[in-house]
């Protein structure tokens, strides 16, 4: 039931993923057109990314301080396209169900407290609860099949949560916007960041199609093998 993953970000030429960085050098605009081209009805990012769209650093404050405990999924509604939020404790204060014109959907562990699944039902957001302590991020993605009838899910950032996907054999395809631009500091996130791989062995890639885009910039799409 798992739906077909593309990951699509953005990079300097060194895989550095800060935004503000690169708008300096390529027109962010082919993000998007590139990500149209993906008959995809649904995207997904990570909770410091959420966080920034949200733009709402005040982290939810449960009353009863109750984990959820067990899976359980919640669909307040079905619809045409979805956005998905990765909020392993449950920290977002989302205020409805609608993120930039498509329906929420938040992943939850068992240790978000049963509260915050009460305050994302009364907003008319949708939530998956899935692992024990951290999403269980393939049965999630089993459930946005099953329950909400995602087929093409784009993993859109950022670093880290992209790197969780890729350790889990999730991501069928990665597409990279490369920007003609050298970032260079340590401390912003690489494209895929926080990873372990096995006997440090990289994954191993098959080169789809490369195309040069506006400003010198690259759109590179390769197969996960
Ligand atoms: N250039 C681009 O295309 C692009 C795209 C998107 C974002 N960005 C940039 O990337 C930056 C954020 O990247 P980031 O890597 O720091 O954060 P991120 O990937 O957006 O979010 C990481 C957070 O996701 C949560 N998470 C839940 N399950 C996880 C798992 N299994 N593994 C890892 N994380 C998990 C964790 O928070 P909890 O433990 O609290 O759940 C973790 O701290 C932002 O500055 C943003 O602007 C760039």
């Amino acid at each position: 039931m798992k739906p077909y993953i593309i990951c699509h970000m953005l990079s300097s030429v060194d895989g550095r993923t800060d935004g503000d960085a690169l708008a300096g050098v390529t027109n962010e605009d082919e993000y998007e057109a590139t990500s149209a081209q993906f008959e995809s009805n649904a995207w997904l990012c990570g909770r410091t990314t959420m966080q920034e769209i949200l733009g709402n650093d005040e982290p939810f404050a449960s009353a009863s301080n109750i984990p959820a405990g067990s899976e359980s999924v919640h669909v307040a509604r079905l619809a045409e396209s979805y956005a998905v939020c990765v909020d392993t404790h449950g920290k977002l204060r989302w205020t409805n169900g609608n993120l930039r014109g498509d329906h929420l959907i938040c992943l939850l562990s068992e240790q978000a407290p049963s509260d915050y699944l009460g305050m994302l039902k009364e907003n008319g957001v949708s939530y998956i609860v899935a692992g024990a302590s951290s999403v269980n991020l393939i049965r999630a993605m089993d459930l946005l099949g099953e329950r909400f009838g995602i087929r093409t899910l784009l993993i859109e950032g950022g670093g880290h949560i992209n790197g969780a996907f890729l350790q889990a054999g999730l991501i069928d395809e990665v597409s990279l916007l490369i920007a003609p631009g050298i970032d260079g500091r340590h401390d912003v996130a690489a494209t895929f960041d926080g990873m372990n791989p096995p006997n440090n062995v990289a994954v191993a890639l098959r080169l789809k199609s490369v195309e040069q885009r506006a400003n010198d910039t690259l759109w590179i799409r390769y197969d996960v093998l």
